[in-house]
């Protein structure tokens, strides 16, 4: 079965713009990823369309709520045919469990959100997150695992890690790549699309290096190429 590692992330405000770039991109090599903004402005008729001219979709919404609510929630966006979704393992054990038990297992990929990475040790001191980020990370990706959840977002910097404890079933997909020669944007931390893979990762999402570029399909034959040589 094809399965592309790439997903590409779809940061845009309008339909007109996602739809412009995903015809310069060939769904054999990638998947897209809506978030928030593209979500809040396009809805769910743009899944359907992405969705019709063949592209996988993760719909990067991060649920975080009550375990009723982000369990209904998590229902409707598998019903759109989305591949993935994900919420937020803070969200804490019952919710995870209420989502993963609102989702038939072998349909819609179920990953968990466990530390923003916009979240330094003083912002989560802040909060009353004693502990350091990486042990948080780690314990939050047990959780999420421990309610049957498929995997979780993290950074390139924890991905190797995650690999090691948590077992090559549990799914990794990590965001902050940028491949040899982009520039890194605001990401503090970059990987290349061969260090992610190489570290464990099962995706690795990339966005404005191909979103950008004056050739988006070159770029997305130069990564895949990256990979399979890796
Ligand atoms: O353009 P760029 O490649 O930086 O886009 C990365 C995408 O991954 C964005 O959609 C961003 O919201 C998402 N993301 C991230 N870092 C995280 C989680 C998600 O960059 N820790």
């Amino acid at each position: 079965m094809n399965d592309p590692r790439i997903i590409v992330a779809l940061d845009f405000s309008t339909a007109k713009q996602a739809l412009m770039l995903v015809d310069r991109l060939d769904r054999k090599l990638c998947r897209v990823k809506i978030g928030k903004e593209l979500f809040t402005a396009a809805g769910p008729q743009l899944v359907e369309k992405l969705i019709n001219k063949n592209f996988e979709v993760f719909l990067d919404l991060k649920f975080h709520d009550i375990p009723n609510t982000v369990a209904n929630a998590c229902k409707v966006a598998s019903n759109l045919g989305v591949w993935m979704i994900n919420v937020h393992a803070l969200g804490g054990k019952k919710m995870l469990s209420a989502a993963r038990e609102a989702l038939p297992l072998g349909t819609t990929k179920l990953v968990a959100v466990t530390l923003l990475t916009s979240l330094g040790n003083d912002d989560l001191s802040i909060i009353g997150l004693k502990e350091e980020p990486e042990s948080l990370i780690q314990k939050l990706s047990n959780l999420a695992r421990s309610c049957g959840l498929d995997g979780v977002v993290c950074s390139g910097l924890e991905t190797a890690q995650l690999r090691q404890t948590m077992g090559k079933e549990f799914c990794l997909v990590t965001p902050g790549i940028r491949p040899v020669n982009f520039s890194a944007n605001d990401q503090q931390r970059v990987t290349t699309p061969r260090q992610a893979i190489e570290s464990g990762a099962d995706y690795i999402v990339i966005g404005r290096p191909i979103t950008q570029a004056a050739d988006p399909l070159m770029v997305l034959w130069q990564v895949s190429d990256e990979i399979r040589r890796g």
